[in-house]
């Protein structure tokens, strides 16, 4: 569905874009993350044929972006990270508008436009003005501009950045309706659990370069896989303190997903590569050994501090 191969953009000289490759599905929910400067809002203007790349390819659906930047924008449906003043537009008023531009008749626009305000909970908002809109509600009228011209691949720029929780799950429950409806969704951010929630893959990007990306379940699977686990453990059959703590490294160092054992002041922090079910397993284990058990529990997956990893280690 989108291609992107060895895409480079600079602004006089500034690379701001290093020879980026990207693929994206079609149905995909995409969610392209970075800090701020990574090159997200960049990459997306070239995409929707509004800024001219310095090398490289962009393929939607097969036709060139950087050839074809009208053809382009038939196809492409983009909800930029800012948006301007209404001039006293109504909602339904700004969304002709808005069809008017791709040429549609007032008919066919009204009648898109009402399915478009019913998916994105503004049905009732038709003749409210524009202006007196909240955040969120503009935001989702965004959305639902963006798609008047029924677009294959929907891009949207940090839909969420302004909006309070209950604004953002809304958002979020729209555009899970949109990738039920098999739109190819490329949503950016720069908080990555917030995408990892509602996307199917996702990529990390830094300093103009993608430094990973993949599905979803590949990347947290990575992070399941750093967690360490906690806890406390006693082994009433050793009066003596020493050989029981002994008693209990040796048990724990059996395990083929322990890799390293530490002691700390009042807990025993074990670097732990297994699933879930594992680490239940290694709980049963300990105490069927007699050793007591208290206070397990394993890190929770953090996406950010992978995030971090990734981002950190790319200035190093
Ligand atoms: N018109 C421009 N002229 C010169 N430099 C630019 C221009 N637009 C962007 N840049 C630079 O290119 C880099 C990438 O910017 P871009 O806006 O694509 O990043 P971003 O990932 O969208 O960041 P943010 O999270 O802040 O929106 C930044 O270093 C920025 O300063
Ligand atoms: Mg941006």
């Amino acid at each position: 569905m989108l291609e992107i191969k060895g895409l480079t953009k600079k602004y006089g000289k500034f690379l701001a874009l290093d020879n980026l490759n990207l693929h994206v599905d079609r149905g995909e929910i995409f969610g392209f993350v970075g800090p701020n400067g990574a090159g997200k809002t960049t990459t997306m203007r070239i995409i929707c044929g509004l800024l001219r790349a310095t090398g490289g390819t962009v393929l939607v659906d097969g036709v060139n972006a950087i050839a074809n930047p009208q053809e382009i924008k038939r196809k492409v449906g983009y909800v930029p990270d800012f948006f301007g003043v209404y001039d006293n537009l109504k909602v339904m008023e700004y969304m002709e508008f808005y069809g008017d531009m791709y040429g549609m008749d007032k008919e066919d626009v009204d009648e898109v436009a009402e399915g478009l305000l019913e998916l994105v909970n503004l049905a009732d908002k038709k003749e409210t003005f524009v202006d007196t809109l909240s955040r969120g509600m503009k935001q989702r009228l965004c959305v639902a501009r963006a798609l008047i011209h029924n677009p294959d691949l929907l891009i949207l720029d940090e839909p969420n950045s302004g909006l309070d929780p209950r604004a953002r799950f809304e958002m979020k429950e729209v555009l899970k309706n949109l990738g039920s409806m098999g739109k190819t969704i490329m949503i950016s951010s720069h908080i990555l659990p917030e995408l990892a929630e509602m996307c199917t893959s996702i990529g990390i990007m830094e300093r103009g370069r993608l430094m990973l990306s993949g599905r979803v379940e590949d990347i947290m699977h990575q992070t399941r896989i750093s967690r360490p686990i906690h806890m406390r453990a006693y082994a009433p059959d050793f009066a003596d303190a020493r050989e029981g703590r002994d008693y209990i490294v040796t048990l724990l160092m059996e395990q083929p997903e322990i890799s390293r054992v530490n002691f700390t002041e009042d807990e025993i922090l074990l670097s732990f590569t297994g699933e879930e079910e594992d680490a239940a397993r290694l709980l049963k284990y300990l105490i069927s050994k007699n050793v007591l058990v208290s206070n397990f529990y394993r890190e929770k997956e953090n996406l950010e501090s992978l995030f971090l990893e990734i981002t950190g280690r790319a200035k190093a």
